[in-house]
Order: C-alpha cells, then structure tokens, then sequence
C-alpha cells in the first residue's frame, strides 16, 4: 500500500526508511510532493494538516496522527468524518511523558530553581521539603499512567477524568466533582485532550477552586490554558510558579510576556515527542489490519473529540 507522510517541522528522514522496509508498504510519498497520490491509502500526519491535501487523495482509507493528540485533525473541516481516524498510543511515549512530569514535580518539590541560583554565589542552604498532593487533570493513556508512577514513587495523587475511575493510592474525581478535586492540591497537571470542553479550561475559574499557592504544569495542549487570566493568577500569587511546555502559538513568539516571566519555566514542546522507531510498530500494524479488514488499534471516537 502507499503512505504519505506529512511530519510537518520534524525530519521525515526515519520513518521514511522505518516504513520502506515493511513488506506492507509499495510506496512513502513525503509531503510537499508532485507525485502522483491517487493510490495513497494512509496518511500519517502530524501538524498542522496541510491544506487542501485530502482532496489529493481519492483512495484515502485511513489517518494516523503522528502523535497522541488529534486536535490538529479533528478540528480540521478537510477531515471526513467517516474516515477513521487513529492516534498514537506507544509505550516510549507514555514514559517520556512521565519523566518529564516526575521531573517538573521534583524539580518544584526540592525547590531546585532555587538551589541553582544559591550556587551562583556559592551558598550552603539546606532545608527540609514537604510531601506534595499531585493532581491529574485526564487519566487516559498519559494522565493514568503518570498518576499511578507518583503515586508508586510516594506523592499523594489525585486524578480527574470524564467517566469515573479506579486507580489504586489515587483519589479520583470526575464530572462535577472538579473543585473537591482542585481544593488540596499542591501541584495540577493538565493531560486532557483539546475538545469543545476542555478548550481555555486553565482558566480563572479554575485558579480560583485550587489551592492557593499551587504549582501548574501544562503538558497538554496551549489551547487549554487561558494566557492572561495564568499571568493574572501568578501576579496574585494564587498560581505560585508554572512550567509550560505547549502554548497557543508554537514556536512561542520571542517577545511574549511567558518568556521572561519570572515565574514561568518554558519547555519548547518536548515533554513527550513521537519516536519515529518505537512507533513505527504500531502505525505498521495498523496498516496490516487495513490490508486484512481487521478494525483499527486506537481509533479516536469523532463524536467525543478524543
Ligand atoms: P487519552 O488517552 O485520550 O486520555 C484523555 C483523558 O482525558 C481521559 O482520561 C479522559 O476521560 C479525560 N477527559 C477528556 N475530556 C474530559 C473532560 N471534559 N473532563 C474531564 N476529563 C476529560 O489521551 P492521552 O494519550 O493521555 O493524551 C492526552 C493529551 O496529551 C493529548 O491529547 C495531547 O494533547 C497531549 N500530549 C502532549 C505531549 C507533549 O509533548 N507536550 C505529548 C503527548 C501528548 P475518560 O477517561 O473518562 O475518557
Ligand atoms: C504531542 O504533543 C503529541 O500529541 O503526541
């Protein structure tokens, strides 16, 4: 079968070679191309989807984003919406993003920004730090496996999904529940996807339920988080410190006020980036259930919006 690939900023160089080796694939078209599409059955695609480039393929059978969200896609009117459409779902993945999370929560944990800056001047200041309650706003793929490790390595957790939830040493919340589950947090992580709902959900509202003084990591998406009302938060002191890793407009342009902000750790999206070798496994095995009629590995539900 034919593959084209649009990979966006990131080489396609590996997955062009990943892909060509399977006995599955005929062809990997790489976007931008002239070539000619018409037998193109997959698109592999991350962001943005290129305009127009559906209508180039009239025997397009499926769409696999490059990575676990789809809000690049589903967001996109190209998309017909009896296509499926699937995510990556990818063991390399799930753990570079709880790294990074662990990472951040430690970091704020031992008050490491602060004992960098004690070492600049040579100073020898030992204190004592507290256990902290961490809080996961989604608890799918990501947001479960991330709570159930802090949890593993002694934090207190609490997590926050759409259905109710059973993790063990997590106290879970759901639905309305939202401020019971913000009122005792010293730390929230946002693992939701972007839909309808969850857009902006980083919002003054929300600041107003936490606990005052809370430390926020945005791992998600930019679209959730209400830039203004976080700047207001930190200037009030209810939002003590943020690390955030996505924004609204990626690459963050050089003169927005996150930059410099004295509260404010930037991350230039890599929390968690699609390995082209370890998901290549399962991209692959998608496109054998295409060739034997086999339903799908993680389809995103068009309806829900993740
Ligand atoms: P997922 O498996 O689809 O999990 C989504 C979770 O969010 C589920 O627990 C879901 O609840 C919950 N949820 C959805 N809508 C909700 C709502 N309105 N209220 C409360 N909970 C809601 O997604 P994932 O694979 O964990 O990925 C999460 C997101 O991480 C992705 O969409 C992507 O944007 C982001 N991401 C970022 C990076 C990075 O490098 N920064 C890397 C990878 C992914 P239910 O369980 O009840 O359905
Ligand atoms: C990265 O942001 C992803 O959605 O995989």
């Amino acid at each position: 079968m034919e593959i084209l690939l649009s990979t966006g900023n990131w080489p396609p160089k590996a997955w062009v070679e990943g892909l060509s080796k399977s006995n599955l694939v005929s062809a990997v078209h790489v976007w931008p191309t002239e070539s000619d599409l018409s037998n193109v059955e997959v698109l592999l695609v991350w962001k943005p989807l290129p305009a127009g480039i559906i209508e180039l393929l009239p025997n397009l059978k499926f769409i696999s984003s490059i990575g676990a969200g789809v809000d690049h896609l589903l967001g996109d009117s190209q998309i017909p919406l009896d296509l499926p459409v699937a995510r990556i779902v990818d063991e390399r993945l799930t753990g570079d993003m709880t790294n990074y999370v662990m990472m951040a929560v430690v970091m704020h944990q031992r008050n490491l920004l602060h004992v960098l800056e004690n070492q600049k001047q040579a100073k020898w200041e030992r204190h004592h730090y507290p256990n902290l309650r961490v809080g996961v706003m989604g608890l799918g793929e990501l947001g479960g496996h991330l709570a159930r490790t802090l949890s593993g390595a002694g934090f207190e957790v609490s997590g926050y999904s759409r259905s109710s939830k059973q993790i063990d040493r997590v106290a879970t919340f759901n639905g309305a529940d939202r401020s019971e589950f913000l009122k005792d947090l010293d730390v929230l992580v946002n693992l939701l996807p972007v839909t309808s709902e969850t857009e902006n959900i980083l919002n003054k509202d929300l600041f107003g339920q936490i606990k005052p003084g809370a430390f926020l990591i945005n791992v998600a998406r930019g679209a959730h988080l209400d830039e203004m009302d976080l700047l207001d938060a930190l200037e009030k002191g209810i939002i003590s410190r943020a690390m955030l890793d996505v924004f609204k407009e990626e690459p963050l342009p050089s003169d927005h006020p996150f930059w410099g902000h004295p509260k404010i750790t930037i991350t230039p999206h890599i929390a968690s980036v699609t390995t082209p070798a370890s998901a290549m496994k399962l991209v692959l095995e998608n496109c054998r259930r295409l060739r034997d009629g086999e339903k799908f590995l993680h389809l995103v539900d068009l309806q829900r919006g993740y």
